[in-house]
């Protein structure tokens, strides 16, 4: 059916393309290749115990005057269940190799202080535990994923952890009843530690492996078992991930492995770059830097082939992935706390197209994170919040969850600076279950307009909305919140050909017609 009607609208023909001389960047459609459906997972969120996320930015007890549902600020929670989260991993990041489970479950007032030794030295207070993660994300509709604890945990711990919060009957069920939950919840996926080539441990990829494969063995949940994700490479140690599955018994203890890439407008962990007030330099280098998030799933999937694991079998989760850039010096902010610009949201832009057009190997991703860290959705500052352009492009691409992947050839004009030279625009297209064809068009030039050729999907109108930038690091602040907001955009062809106009700094999404 989809089939068809993607066939009826690119008309036949196996590359099409018919390019006026105005346009500088052209799209061309192989209608026959096969289409890949892109997991609504590639959508999924990372909710990490780092600064204010989940303490002030989601969870705010329910005694506070900010306005919440059993603890969670309504504000944050409506904004993200309008995003349609199909997923969120927690509870972290470095911060899952120091949790002790145990700690989050009970009466919130008998629960124990602790320190957050990972990030900052900021008091745990273990208020938002086991049953605040699961009952939020239910409330989302969101599937869990849950990283648990390998570098200070042993397996006994992770698998009543398991039983805990899966059993139906006995004496852990009957524990969780009496702090509030009958019901069981789903561990939709689960992972077992986290880099631990760093800060998981700095375990050889042998050695973890034999964790890996001692965890996972114990690692049962009651009913439908979750997806189990090794802990995988990173984009500088892509071999990591290939001597872990040279171990005799892991693949059949595991359904996938996962990546880290982070783009650092510098490359340089030491100064990675501010958030607002770069030069075009750190422009130009971002965008390149994001660029190579295709070549490293490149060297994640020769890896799979080698070790001949198909692609329906096992997959790549990218459960971490986004922008990092250095904290603002003159202020205290909390950690891993950053201004989220225009920049940010044509990094998200670049980074969902490539995983649309790997999406038959790239089973979910994980941006880092959700609220007030990183590349995140929300910025919240006391009973303030708003949302960053990152916020937006999410926003803009939930047509493409679950739509089928059209297989495309770009002919883009360059964005060069200095020595730096990228392809300026990016685009991805999909085959909705509505039968409609939705573009996505990243233009990542700092300067110049394009105009994109779209005619070679047979269509006569592209309606939607575009995010724009005025500047490089055009942001939404808590004075100012819809500086950078989508706005609506329509075009008509004409004569068969349908020409966007596209403007520097921005993402544009549009459904054909
Ligand atoms: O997302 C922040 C941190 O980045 C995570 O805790 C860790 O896994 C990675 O290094």
């Amino acid at each position: 059916m989809k089939t068809r009607i993607a066939a009826g609208l690119i008309s036949a023909g196996l590359l099409l393309s018919a390019a006026p001389a105005l346009a500088q960047a052209r799209i061309e459609v192989h209608a026959d290749a096969p289409t890949h459906t892109i997991a609504p997972e590639i959508y999924g969120q990372f909710l990490e115990h780092v600064g204010t996320q989940p303490y002030g930015g989601i969870w705010v007890g329910e005694d506070s005057e900010i306005p919440n549902t059993d603890g969670i600020r309504n504000d944050v929670f409506d904004a993200l269940k309008a995003l349609e989260v199909p997923v969120v991993r927690w509870p972290g990041g470095c911060f899952a190799d120091l949790y002790h489970w145990q700690d989050g479950i009970g009466p919130e007032a008998e629960r124990p202080l602790r320190v957050n030794m990972v990030w900052g030295g900021t008091p745990e207070t273990n208020a938002f535990g086991t049953h605040e993660f699961f009952d939020f994300a239910e409330r989302l509709g969101a599937k869990t994923y849950l990283n648990v604890n390998l570098g200070t945990g042993t397996a006994k711990e992770a698998a009543d952890w398991l039983e805990y919060i899966t059993a139906e009957t006995g004496d852990r069920a009957a524990e969780r009843e009496e702090n509030g939950r009958a019901t069981p919840w789903k561990v939709d996926y689960l992972s077992i530690g986290n880099e631990t080539w760093g800060c998981g441990g700095h375990f050889t990829a042998e050695t973890y492996a034999d964790l890996y494969s001692q965890y996972a063995s114990f690692a049962k949940t009651a009913g439908e078992q979750p997806v189990r994700i090794i802990s995988g490479a990173h984009d500088g140690n892509p071999e990591y991930a290939d001597t872990i599955l040279q171990h005799p018994y892991i693949d059949d203890l595991a359904e996938g492995i996962s990546l880290h890439v982070y783009t650092l407008p510098t490359g340089d962990w030491g100064k990675k770059g501010p958030a607002t007030g770069f030069p075009e330099a750190e422009w130009a280098s971002t965008m390149k830097r994001t660029l190579r998030m295709a070549d490293v799933i490149a060297d994640q999937r020769a890896i799979f082939e080698e070790h001949e694991l198909p692609a329906d079998e096992f997959g790549l989760y990218v459960d971490e992935w986004g922008m990092w850039v250095d904290q603002d010096e003159d202020t205290n902010p909390p950690a891993l706390y950053q201004q989220g610009s225009i920049r940010d949201a044509v990094v998200a832009g670049l980074n969902l197209n490539i995983f649309h057009e790997n999406a038959d190997v790239v089973r979910m991703t994980n941006i880092a994170q959700m609220v007030n860290v990183l590349q995140a959705m929300i910025l919240t500052d006391g009973p303030d919040m708003v949302l960053t352009p990152t916020y937006h492009v999410f926003e803009m691409y939930k047509p493409f969850m679950g739509a089928e992947a059209l297989d495309l050839d770009i002919q883009s004009p360059d964005y060069t600076y200095a020595d730096v030279t990228v392809p300026a625009i990016s685009v991805s297209a999909a085959l909705t279950e509505e039968g409609k064809i939705v573009l996505a068009v990243v233009n990542a030039s700092a300067r110049d307009n394009h105009l994109v050729d779209a005619s070679a999907f047979g269509a006569s109108t592209a309606i939607g909305r575009i995010l724009q930038g005025k500047t490089m690091d055009a942001h939404n602040t808590f004075e100012d919140p819809n500086r950078v907001h989508p706005v609506p955009y329509r075009t008509e062809g004409s004569g068969g050909d349908l020409i966007l106009s596209v403007p520097p700094r921005s993402v544009l999404v549009v459904t054909l017609e």
